[in-house]
């Protein structure tokens, strides 16, 4: 049996001319952090990513700032040995468990999956071609939908007729709504400092734009020259009318 159907949501990236909220996306990238990065990892994600056009908006020193509050594994050095160093610009976001047997381990069987690219995957679930789910927008929200609905569809309730076995937990929108994540978020947990409302709603809006961003970092980018395409093209075809207007001008 299948979860319940996420509700839809208004996203600042949604649409042909949409682009990333950045205070979304920094207010997501603490939710991130302090929340989500305990138990996924969001490994294709490099700290310098936060200072890239199209992103959260941070300059490069504040980026390196941001990554060197991590402790970064590397090695062997001189004498062989491995050893921790504070994160660098360059470094990519570590994850929680040293492999994918450690993950499981952790948590009841489940290996909690990397973030990286969760907010695009759960929209193959439509069982169309990628570019024919991109071309509707609407269903290209599919993904976001599902990930803040799955962040706030934690139940204590479990209705009756349903039950969830040792260690997994009742979830509205999970695909069985037996999930092995234990709620993440409550109300108060991440304190933000732009007066942003500090509920589960706005925990999970922030944390999906952050993970749409992981994402599609190249998104608005993407969006702008898909734009100049269509202008160059109206402009050529008014051109090539004209053009061939002249060109046939005496033709009988
Ligand atoms: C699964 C997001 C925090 C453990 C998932 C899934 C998403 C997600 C999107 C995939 C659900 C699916 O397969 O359809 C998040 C976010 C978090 C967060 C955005 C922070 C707000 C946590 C924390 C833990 C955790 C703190 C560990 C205590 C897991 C596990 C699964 C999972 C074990 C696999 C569940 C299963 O397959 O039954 N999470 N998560 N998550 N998460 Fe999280």
């Amino acid at each position: 049996e299948g979860g319940d159907a996420p509700p839809a949501q208004k996203w600042s990236f949604s649409g042909p001319f949409g682009t990333y909220d950045r205070g979304s996306l920094q207010r997501g990238l603490k939710v991130y952090k302090e929340v989500c990065a305990a138990c996924h990892g969001l490994s294709y994600v490099a700290f310098r990513n936060l200072a890239d056009p199209g992103g959260p908006g941070y300059s490069p020193a504040q980026a390196s700032a941001f990554a060197s509050e991590y402790k970064i594994k590397d090695g062997p050095n001189d004498q062989g040995e491995m050893f921790e160093r504070p994160g660098r610009a360059a470094d990519y976001f570590p994850s929680p468990f040293p492999n994918e047997q450690a993950a499981r381990a952790a948590n009841g069987g489940a290996a909690p999956p990397d973030l990286s690219l969760i907010a695009k995957a759960r929209s193959y679930k439509r069982g169309f071609p990628r570019f024919v789910i991109d071309f509707f927008s609407q269903y290209q929200e599919q993904g976001p939908d599902y990930v803040d609905a799955i962040l706030q569809g934690f139940e204590d309730k479990v209705p009756a007729g349903v039950t969830i076995p040792e260690g997994s937990y009742y979830n509205k929108y999970f695909p069985g709504h037996a999930i092995k994540m234990p709620k993440p978020l409550s109300d108060g947990q991440v304190t933000f400092d732009d007066g942003s409302p500090a509920t589960v709603a706005q925990y999970a809006h922030d944390v999906t734009t952050f993970l749409m961003w992981a994402a599609e970092p190249h998104m608005e980018a993407r969006k702008r020259l898909g734009m100049q395409v269509f202008a160059f093209l109206i402009i050529f075809a008014g051109l090539m009318y004209f053009t061939k207007k002249k060109v046939w001008a005496d033709a009988h």
